[in-house]
């Protein structure tokens, strides 16, 4: 039988929820209302505002997997800076580079040894053999874009509806019944996006064709899987398709890995075998430390290094960043992929993951709830709909703001933090058996009053 979620008993259960977290952060609540002086909404980013709760939780510090807010109370961190942190927080060896390489100089606009390891290293786990460094996935991203239509001669680029590869302008664009245009909430956009981009449905192979067929796309960029609209994954087959399509309509693949690295150390570039073009990865790289790269295939750097050469500068172009590949990111990448992020550590966050989905797939079978779960590695995440949507358009569709804001009050009330705006949860290396089972039986308590 299909247990649906009664909305009465949902707005009073959540009144409930929102009652108890003010009881609950009154220090929050203060450092809110004095933030609100000189910040807008109260809070550095305004992203920050949207959290389940009235206000913020402000932390007072972290390590591993856990944090400790301002009032004392302790979480099981499951957002993990949005996988800024999926190295769990302050690794300790990432922690020993980085201070030791803060007392040794942090930027010179010179090149350290630590590039060369880690590019060799990016190799090894990506395939691309030529690498450039920056300091976020979004400058990796728009950089790359750059660069595709510098070599192509190419106007366009081609993006998933409902996407997210960063604040990148041509890539804030969905496309609803056919019609493409500016994502509602694009903040001032420069041009309309619909002149840089083309934008089609994730698994629509014959829509992605249509728009290849144009031959003015330098490039297409794809998350190997939607991450940012919940998950969701390629249909078998899919990627041979992209690949097959993009080689034979003259357009690069770039493939952003920035939140797939959860597939495994290569990412799903590795996981599933894909031959991208471009790679652009950023967010947990460097244990949190500012630090981003894009990477390329031998035929891309050569054509990138015949125009490059003939350019009267290469800093002003459009591609550059003062603090890009600075020392302390590079040492703190090194760290960060030598002895955190390493194999061992990715066998045992993906066990955990595993560990995780079952805990709540347990639960929504025993209280009969029509939702169902996906992950990629150690990452998961469950959906309030029967089936996992196919593409942006269904996944945006089957959002429900009301009961995802109580799945994420109740879980943080009771010490876990989600990924906010999805139902996600992302493993560290730090993460334990104990902190997903802590979860599941949240998760198993709110699933029991949801359907009382
Ligand atoms: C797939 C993907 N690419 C790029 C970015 C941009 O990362 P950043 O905000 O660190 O530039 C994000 C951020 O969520 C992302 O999910």
């Amino acid at each position: 039988m299909e247990t649906t979620v009664d909305r009465t008993l949902l707005r009073e259960l959540m009144t409930r929820e929102e009652d108890r977290f003010v009881m609950d952060h009154p220090l929050s609540e203060e450092l809110f209302e004095r933030g609100k002086a000189n910040l807008l909404a109260g809070v550095p980013m305004p992203w920050m505002s949207e959290w389940a709760g009235p206000f913020p939780v402000f932390v007072a510090e972290a390590e591993g997997a856990r944090f400790t807010d301002v009032d004392g109370r302790t979480y099981v961190d499951l957002c993990l800076g949005d996988t800024g942190a999926m190295t769990g927080h302050a690794p300790k060896e990432a922690v020993a580079a980085i201070a030791e390489q803060a007392a040794k100089g942090i930027t010179l606009m010179l090149p350290s040894e630590d590039s060369i390891w880690v590019g060799q290293e990016m190799q090894r786990r990506f395939g691309l053999p030529y690498w450039q460094f920056c300091l976020t996935a979004t400058d990796a991203n728009r950089f790359t874009l750059r660069l595709a239509r510098a070599i192509t001669g190419r106007p366009k680029v081609l993006v998933y509806s409902w996407c997210y590869h960063g604040s990148v302008d041509e890539t804030i664009v969905t496309v609803e019944n056919g019609r493409a245009g500016a994502r509602p909430g694009n903040i001032g956009p420069a041009v309309d996006p619909t002149l840089t981009t083309r934008v089609v449905e994730f698994n629509d192979v014959p829509a992605l064709e249509e728009a290849l067929a144009h031959e003015d796309v330098a490039c297409v960029l794809a998350e190997p899987a939607l991450t940012n609209i919940g998950i969701v994954p390629p249909d078998p087959g899919y990627h041979d398709a992209l690949r097959e399509l993009t080689r034979r309509y003259g357009t690069y693949l770039v493939i952003d890995e920035t939140h797939t690295i959860c597939a495994g150390p290569g990412g799903a570039t590795k996981a599933w075998s894909l031959r991208p073009d471009f790679l652009t990865i950023g967010k947990p790289l460097a244990s949190g430390v500012p630090a981003a790269c894009y990477g390329m295939s031998v035929e891309v750097a050569d054509r990138v290094n015949g125009f490059m050469g003939t350019l009267p500068t290469t800093d002003v172009g459009g591609v550059g960043g003062t603090l890009s590949g600075n020392a302390l990111s590079l040492a703190a990448m090194r760290a960060t992929l030598e002895n955190v992020l390493t194999e061992e550590a990715f066998e045992r966050m993906i066990a955990l993951g595993e560990r995780w989905a079952n805990g709540v797939k347990d639960a929504i079978d025993r209280h009969g709830l029509p939702w169902t779960i996906q992950r990629i590695g150690a990452r998961a995440e469950y959906w309030f709909t029967r089936t996992t949507p196919r593409t942006g358009g269904e996944a945006a569709a089957a959002d429900d703001h009301e009961l995802a804001r109580f799945t994420h009050l109740y879980a943080l009330n009771r010490g876990i933090l989600l990924t906010p705006f999805h139902n996600m949860a992302l493993m560290s290396p730090a993460t334990t058996e104990e902190d997903v089972d802590a979860h599941s039986e949240v998760f198993d308590e709110m699933c029991k009053e949801l359907t009382a």
